[in-house]
């Protein structure tokens, strides 16, 4: 596997795989996807903590409205934003029957986003970190032009602690129907690398069809310190006014060493 190589396939976007997404988002039993519901609140909790009165908030990569829902309930204007058309469409169904006002966007939050100023971003779940050590530039520069002077972006990213889940490797499995990766039965084989120097685990799914067409999924977890995102964030013009590394507790689906970061436009 090389580094930041990429696959023919997104997990967000092919349409069977976001719909298996969809559900893991919605299930509140599990940390995968969307964190369980009482993380979720905790988290709506600190993200708001210390505003005074409400204002505008951005959920960048928002799945299915859980946060940007929160939000609005707590009576701020929220705009959600995501490539997922299956969450997406979720959030707008569900909004509607919640009698919340959130409006979504589905789009990449690596392109242009044309809606306006916010007071406050967000983009929760280690995303940040998913991303191509370019296109966390692209986003945070995306994001300092969302935001209005001293607006506040916070987001979540591993910590060291990610390689004590991961382990380096290759295996395959043959997979039945109706499962993860595809409709019909499929053989999968996977690769996971550690690339020490970057500071990223990359992981690679190949997923081979009986009729022999193959789809390759490519994901990117980076993990950082706290002097390095400091680094990063102040070469886009954020500056770090806190971090938080108790919000999750453990997690069901991966690693809990997480640290949440509040940042400034500076
Ligand atoms: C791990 S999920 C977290 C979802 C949500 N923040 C939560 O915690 O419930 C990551 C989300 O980011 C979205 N995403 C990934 N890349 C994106 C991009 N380039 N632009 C917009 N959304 C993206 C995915 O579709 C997915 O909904």
């Amino acid at each position: 596997m090389e580094l930041y190589e990429t696959g023919n396939a997104n997990i967000w976007s092919s349409s069977y795989v976001r719909e298996q997404l969809l559900k893991a988002h919605l299930n509140p039993d599990s940390d995968a996807a969307s964190r369980k519901p009482n993380t979720i609140r905790a988290t709506v909790d600190w993200v708001l903590e210390n505003q005074s009165g409400t204002g505008s908030i951005i959920d960048l990569g928002c799945g299915p409205g859980l946060y940007a829902q929160e939000f609005a309930a707590r009576g701020w204007s929220a705009v959600g934003v995501d490539i997922n058309e299956s969450a997406i469409n979720h959030a707008i169904e569900s909004g509607k029957s919640k009698g919340l006002t959130v409006q979504y966007l589905h789009q990449s939050y690596l392109d242009k986003m044309d809606v306006g100023d916010f007071d406050v971003a967000t983009c929760i779940y280690c995303d940040f970190g998913a991303l191509t050590s370019e296109q966390q530039k692209t986003f945070l520069l995306n994001v300092h032009q969302l935001l209005t002077p001293s607006g506040v972006l916070v987001f979540d990213v591993f910590g060291t602690g990610i390689s004590q889940t991961k382990t380096a490797g290759r295996s395959w499995e043959r997979a039945g129907a109706n499962g993860f990766w595809s409709k019909s039965p499929c053989y999968v084989l996977s690769e996971c690398q550690h690339f020490k120097k970057e500071q990223v685990w990359g992981q690679k799914y190949i997923v081979i069809s009986d009729s022999g067409e193959s789809s390759t999924y490519v994901l990117w977890d980076h993990y950082f310190t706290v002097e390095k995102l400091e680094s990063l964030l102040l070469e886009a013009g954020f500056s770090v006014i806190e971090t938080k590394s108790d919000l999750v507790q453990e997690s069901d689906f991966t690693s809990g060493d997480v640290l949440f970061v509040r940042a400034i436009k500076i």
